[in-house]
């Protein structure tokens, strides 16, 4: 089979084309995946630059796959083939707690993920997908879109009538828009570019705030908003944006701690005591989250937005895109 690997955590130079590499087997609890589509995520920068922490060399790369079931191993009772199927970024958290070793079961850092003809996934590590989505509309779910709908969903619980502040417009961002108006939130959505708030206006998003033209964007939503703080702020910035987000939040409101693009930055931890601030980090998601929001993605309609779709032979030009930074949701590549 075909499969990209990265051999050295060298960059983009260390991703090669492998074409003569054998398919997996399944053991028992195991599934191999045909590979229809896969998506890209920040991430999988990380990966490529031995940044990421949980990674291995070579490692097939990308969390973010859909296809078909090829074959199942022994004892695999939930899957047949040819089911249309997502492998689940953690392959080792159905539900519940997290496991203190899921990092270590991440597709695509430690293990060996899905941008390949086939992938070798766990049974509780897969996910039958929503019927009316294409395969690269369903790749873009495992990472970017559980990690939105277990911020705004599992863990905000957020209402109709709430108030969130969502940073910058890439996969996790633009779901976390769609999973809040889904529950009848008012959002304020910033981003670096007039036209890409203008297409998070098409897609629900209230008041728009442009964070280059308006570096005080933490001040400026509370005036949008009465001059009170919102409920929940989607934080993919990280240290150079958390003081800001702590300032936008009301008192005992919450930050979902999800990203670091921003760079460096300090805080002040007396702000998070003062305002009774809920500083929670987000990890991704369990395959029961994930269930979850199948079912509203499923009773809704809801489909995922994809900036450019790529071919597997271009993969080095997909992920130039993303590293570019022009994109509004999801990068797809079709396998
Ligand atoms: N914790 C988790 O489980 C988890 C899961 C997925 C992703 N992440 C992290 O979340 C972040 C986003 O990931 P992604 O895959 O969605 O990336 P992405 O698609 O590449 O999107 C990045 C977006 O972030 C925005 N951004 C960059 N700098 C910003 C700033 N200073 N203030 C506000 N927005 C800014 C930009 O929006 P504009 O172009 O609109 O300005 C950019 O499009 C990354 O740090 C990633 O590692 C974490």
């Amino acid at each position: 089979m075909r499969a990209w690997e990265v051999l050295a955590p060298t960059g983009l130079d260390g991703l090669a084309l492998n074409r003569d590499r054998p398919v997996p087997e399944p053991g028992p609890g195991q599934i191999v995946m045909r590979v229809r589509a896969a998506a890209l995520n920040y991430r999988d920068h990380g990966v490529l630059r031995g940044v990421y922490g949980y990674t291995k060399f070579p490692v097939i790369p990308l969390s973010d796959g859909a296809g078909e079931v090829a074959a199942c191993g022994p004892a695999v009772t939930q899957f047949r083939e040819g089911d249309r199927v997502a492998g689940t970024f953690f392959q080792s958290w159905p539900g519940g707690r997290m496991p203190e070793d899921a990092s270590r079961n991440s597709l695509g850092g430690m293990i060996d993920g899905v941008l390949a003809d086939y992938a070798l996934l766990t049974a509780v590590g897969a996910i039958h997908i929503p019927a009316h989505l294409s395969f690269e509309e369903a790749a873009t779910l495992p990472c970017a879109a559980l990690t939105a709908w277990n911020a705004v969903v599992e863990t905000a619980r957020i209402k109709a009538g709430e108030t969130i502040a969502i940073l910058g417009t890439g996969g996790v961002s633009v779901f976390a828009l769609a999973f809040a108006k889904m529950h009848g939130a008012t959002v304020f959505l910033i981003s670096s570019s007039d036209e890409k708030l203008a297409r998070g206006r098409a897609l629900g998003a209230d008041h728009l705030v442009n964070y280059r033209a308006t570096s005080e964007w933490d001040a400026e939503i509370r005036k949008l908003n009465g001059g009170a703080g919102v409920d929940h702020v989607i934080e993919v910035g990280g240290a150079n944006t958390l003081s800001r987000s702590m300032n936008l939040v009301r008192q005992g409101g919450g930050i979902y701690v999800i990203g670091a693009l921003a760079g460096a930055g300090s805080i002040d931890p007396r702000m998070i005591n003062r305002k009774s601030i809920r500083l929670q980090g987000i990890h991704v998601g369990s395959r029961d989250m994930f269930a979850a929001m199948n079912r509203a993605i499923a009773a809704v309609g809801l489909r995922p937005q994809i900036d450019r779709v790529f071919a597997f032979d271009d993969a080095k030009a997909a992920y130039l895109h993303q590293q570019g930074g022009t994109h509004f949701g999801k990068i797809v590549m079709s396998v």
